[in-house]
């Protein structure tokens, strides 16, 4: 299952990129079976959901090549409208597959996704959307059966602003034939980039990024050439591990504003954060203070997905914090693995409760998803003497080659 063998206290200095963006680049690689033209898209990062996409595309009959950096993919034909039961559980995102194989094929079928390491992630928001589309759905036996014959474009309202549901909403509405309007859409920044590549290949969509977005339907989409933004989320993480270990790091082409929430909270009392020309530089300012209270919240609020790597920051920082985490009901599994190494969290409901000590201490731990993985890296830099992380794995669905960007920056850490 691997593992990770870090030596902690080594200040991270130095530059980095920032890989693709994993949700950006999974619903475009959904978007791109939608035209029977040539699509190739860069900036992908290779990564184990990414493979397990492609395998899921190959499996409808499209051809894809992936070199490690760019995708290549030709829908010519599309000879199955069924995603099965192992690759939907493999991969969770397959279900905004709905949305695309309905606008070419009209039909489509996919297991249930079902529940993974941090909830059980029904798709309830997805399938009504759906059906307010005039798709017929039909669930049985864990299947979900699309009968997408005779949709009609109107209008959506979503009971919440679902990263995945706007997405399928998108990718069904392009094969629908008029105007449909999604309200209380989710506003993440990927959510725009999936805009802007459908547009890139002649659609009409506009709004994202806003809680309103209207899609056209459109007939025919032709190939297109894109690159995909870099990975919030992972540029997030890195600079957290900044911060942790007192280090002095430039990170380049990252959009500020995609991480306003996150840097908004550390620069008040953890670090000097400055950015231009598409580079935020970091730079440690002594012991961070602890953060009073943050909540998650979808976009612009602070992203569910950087919940574990700031409270490893939390775990050290001066004060307590407490944490709420709004959006996932199990995200809190990194917490024991945590105390392992002398935090100090206590857990009641959705809230941790998180009391700054001066040092962790190195121990022998294990990933439980992918971003409570993430922050056991981070607490294994900061801490005193070495830690070994275990199944990372689930941290190689998300971070590409994460040992070898810490130690381009000074880390020391050994993938076994
Ligand atoms: C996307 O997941 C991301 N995944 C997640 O990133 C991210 O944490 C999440 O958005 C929130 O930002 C991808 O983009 C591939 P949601 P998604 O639908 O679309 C509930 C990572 O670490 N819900 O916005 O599944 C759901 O259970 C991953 O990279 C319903 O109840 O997120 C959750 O509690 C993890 N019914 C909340 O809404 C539905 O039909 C947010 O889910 C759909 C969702």
């Amino acid at each position: 299952m691997g593992k990770f063998i870090i030596e902690g206290g080594k200040k991270l200095v130095g530059e980095i990129e920032i890989q693709g963006a994993k949700n950006a680049a999974l619903p475009i690689l959904a978007a791109a079976l939608m035209t029977n033209e040539k699509v190739k898209i860069h900036n992908v990062p290779k990564l184990i959901d990414v493979d397990n996409m492609l395998k899921i595309l190959k499996n409808l009959g499209v051809h894809t090549e992936f070199d490690g950096r760019s995708v290549t993919i030709e829908a010519q034909e599309i000879n199955s409208y069924s995603i099965g039961n192992s690759l939907a559980k493999e991969l969770r995102s397959s279900v905004f597959l709905l949305g695309a194989v309905l606008s070419r094929c009209k039909k489509a079928v996919v297991a249930y996704p079902g529940g993974c390491d941090i909830g059980l992630r029904p798709i309830d928001i997805h399938i009504k959307a759906l059906r307010d589309l005039g798709i017929k759905i039909e669930e049985k036996a864990g299947y979900v059966y699309c009968d997408g014959s005779s949709p009609e474009a109107g209008e959506v309202c979503l009971d919440y602003p679902s990263v995945g549901a706007t997405e399928n909403v998108i990718l069904a509405a392009i094969g629908i034939p008029g105007v449909t309007v999604v309200y209380n859409a989710a506003r993440e920044p990927e959510i725009v980039e999936l805009q802007n590549f459908i547009n890139s290949m002649g659609g009409h969509v506009r709004g994202a990024g806003t809680p309103k977005i209207t899609i056209e339907g459109t007939e025919i989409l032709h190939g297109t050439e894109y690159t995909v933004m870099p990975d919030r989320i992972v540029a997030g993480t890195y600079i957290i591990s900044v911060i942790m270990t007192g280090g002095d790091v430039a990170i380049k082409s990252i959009k500020n504003g995609d991480l306003s929430s996150l840097i908004s909270k550390l620069s008040k009392n953890s670090c000097n954060i400055a950015s231009n020309n598409g580079i935020i530089y970091v730079k440690a300012k002594g012991r961070p203070k602890a953060v009073d209270y943050i909540s998650t919240q979808p976009y612009p609020g602070f992203p569910t997905d950087l919940q574990a790597p700031f409270m490893a920051l939390q775990t050290i920082s001066k004060g307590t914090c407490v944490f709420t985490e709004n959006i996932f009901e199990n995200r809190f599994r990194h917490v024991p693995e945590l105390r392992k190494m002398g935090a100090d969290v206590i857990i009641r409901d959705r809230t941790a409760v998180i009391k700054g000590v001066s040092e962790l201490v190195g121990a022998e731990v294990y990933a439980q998803d992918l971003r409570g993985g993430a922050a056991l890296v981070l607490a294994g830099l900061a801490a005193h003497g070495i830690t070994v992380v275990n199944d990372i794995y689930h941290i190689d669905r998300g971070y590409e080659n994460m040992e070898k960007v810490f130690n381009k920056l000074g880390a020391n850490i050994i993938r076994v």
